[in-house]
């Protein structure tokens, strides 16, 4: 990667941050809400990492099934911060229904309204690469972090494979599965990281490096206080 790639993963994108409100939050809340077998399996993967009553943050939980089940899982005390006040009602309806005792408040992810040395672990699913700051975003982890903590942002990589996309929609029926491969092969392949672009922007960060692990369609990226 050369220098200038390495700056432009660091530099903010040109707009404020995809907010997404109103009926599109609805949409998408909808629609996720199909996936709770995802949410329920990346909620096991992770609950090993989550002690119980530990302080949990995720950043951009939009309608917050994800929360939702980390919470149920592991009884932590779990915090959701999310710049869309639609998807901030939305959440806490849905955490509201679910029985779970969760804060989503509404925030920037760059500019986090929360204390430093916090929590014990974060985590971000399909959010990061619509942040318009993102090297800001992973100080403010850094910030909000106790000492000994770990952050966790999964999100799509930016090379996955037109087959990958193929797989990863083969059970979403033909309209859905036709709009979700049109949205990861357009806007979102714009927006993601390649695995060495999200490296170089955790080496950037107040963390000083991270661990990026891949699958087909994704990556994780573990950072440690
Ligand atoms: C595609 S949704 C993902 C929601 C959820 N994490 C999930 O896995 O379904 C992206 C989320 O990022 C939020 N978002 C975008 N920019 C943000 C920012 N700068 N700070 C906080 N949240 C942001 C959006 O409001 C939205 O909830």
């Amino acid at each position: 990667m050369t220098p200038e790639t390495t700056n432009a993963a660091a530099q903010p994108k040109g707009y404020r941050g995809i907010g997404m409100e109103g009926f599109i939050a609805g949409w998408y809340a909808r629609q996720t809400a199909k996936d709770i077998d995802e949410f329920k399996n990346t909620a096991r993967r992770l609950a090993p990492h989550i002690k119980r009553g530990t302080c949990v943050l995720e950043i951009a939980p939009g309608p917050g099934y994800l929360a939702i089940e980390v919470a149920r899982l592991t009884g932590c005390r779990m915090v959701g911060v999310d710049i869309s006040r639609t998807f901030i009602r939305i959440a806490n309806e849905n955490a509201r229904k679910a029985g779970v005792d969760i804060a989503f408040d509404e925030g920037d992810a760059a500019d986090l309204p929360l204390p430093a040395n916090g929590f014990d672990f974060i985590f971000c699913r399909a959010a990061f690469k619509n942040f318009s700051q993102p090297l800001a975003a992973l100080d403010e982890m850094h910030r909000v972090l106790k000492p000994g903590g770990a952050a966790l942002i999964i999100d799509l990589r930016k090379d996955f494979s037109p087959q990958a996309i193929r797989d990863y929609t083969k059970d979403k029926g033909l309209i859905n599965g036709s709009i979700i491969r049109m949205t990861f092969n357009t806007m979102l392949k714009t927006r993601a990281y390649t695995p060495e672009g999200i490296a170089q922007l955790a080496a950037q960060s107040r963390f000083g490096q991270g661990d990026v692990r891949l699958d087909p369609i994704g990556f994780e990226l573990w950072l440690r206080k």
